[in-house]
């Protein structure tokens, strides 16, 4: 079916600027020709006007910077993937910093009985305000989509769970703070980290990772975090972390999540052209991008 577009720029959820420019990025490194070249049809909504101004003070009652303008944010991002759901358009969401996957599953989630997620990233965003070591939104995202955090963030589009940690699945791990190592072993979620990676192997991790959800949701939503991949391959991101999967192993992994048949929705955040190498980090989205739909190069 149709693809709908979405540029979501929230930048200030972590304090790098510039990552508000990764949907035009995304675009400049030619996404709409790969998706034509592959005869998809999309619309392109173009990007969501964010305001991104905030005082970036941690706020000594919650620890969370920006809270007001990033919740705005991230309720704009929610109606407009309501918007995309409603004309049966698959949302193709291209951050923006990783806080707005709060907006993106809050607009989700009411679509599905069993929305599954997996989470592709470096890091497992399941910091809390008591956890978290910076007060930057975007390493919390995945909690309050578990319904874990600061009310106004998990009331976005009703008060609730937007997935369930049962259905939730982290790739690419290799740097979780002690409250996230606490949370992931309260709540059982399922991580596949480097270590898991390096000795089962992409292909086998990624079998697991489908066959498990094939069973049990009625979608899934891909958020990919470009810091999860290596970053020889993605420089232009704010939280970089060595020791990531390969540029080879990465597309591979969303080809067969395109072969699988299970995508529902694709999010890529992260991508920031300031910290950047002549928009490599881009183009790496755009191919992933592209093997998430298909391509095959024959
Ligand atoms: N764990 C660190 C924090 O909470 C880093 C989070 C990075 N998150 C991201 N989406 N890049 O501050
Ligand atoms: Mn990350
Ligand atoms: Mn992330
Ligand atoms: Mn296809």
């Amino acid at each position: 079916n149709n693809v709908g577009i979405i540029g979501a720029p929230i930048t200030i959820a972590q304090p790098n600027l510039g990552v508000d420019f990764g949907p035009n990025a995304i675009r400049y490194a030619g996404l709409a020709k790969r998706l034509d070249q592959l005869n998809i049809t999309y619309n392109d909504y173009g990007n969501i006007n964010i305001k991104n101004e905030g005082s970036d003070k941690q706020d000594p009652k919650t620890n969370l910077k920006n809270l007001d303008e990033v919740v705005k944010g991230n309720q704009q991002i929610a109606e407009e993937v309501k918007l995309v759901k409603k004309k049966g358009e698959f949302p193709l969401i291209l951050g923006g910093d990783h806080s707005i996957a709060i907006g993106t599953l809050a607009g989700l989630y009411e679509f599905y009985d069993q929305l599954g997620v997996i989470w592709f990233d470096a890091h497992a965003d399941l910091n809390t305000g008591e956890t978290s070591p910076s007060g930057n939104i975007h390493g919390m995202s995945l909690a309050v989509n578990l319904g874990v955090g600061d009310e106004q963030l998990t009331s976005i589009n009703g008060n609730q769970k937007k997935v369930k940690p049962e259905n939730t699945i982290i790739i690419g791990a290799r740097s979780i703070d002690d409250g996230e190592r606490d949370f992931i072993k309260e709540q059982g979620i399922k991580v596949y980290t480097m270590y898991d990676i390096e000795r089962k192997g992409m292909e086998n991790v990624m079998k697991e990772a489908i066959q498990y959800l094939k069973g049990r949701v009625d979608g899934v939503h891909l958020s990919l975090d470009v810091d999860g991949i290596d970053p020889l391959h993605t420089p232009g991101t704010g939280t970089r972390v060595v020791g990531g999967p390969s540029y080879r192993e990465t597309h591979m992994a969303m080809s067969m999540l395109h072969d699988a048949e299970v995508l529902t929705s694709v999010e890529v955040v992260e991508v920031n052209p300031l910290l950047d190498d002549q928009n490599k980090t881009a183009e790496v989205a755009a191919d992933i991008i592209a093997a998430t739909f298909g391509e095959k190069y024959l």
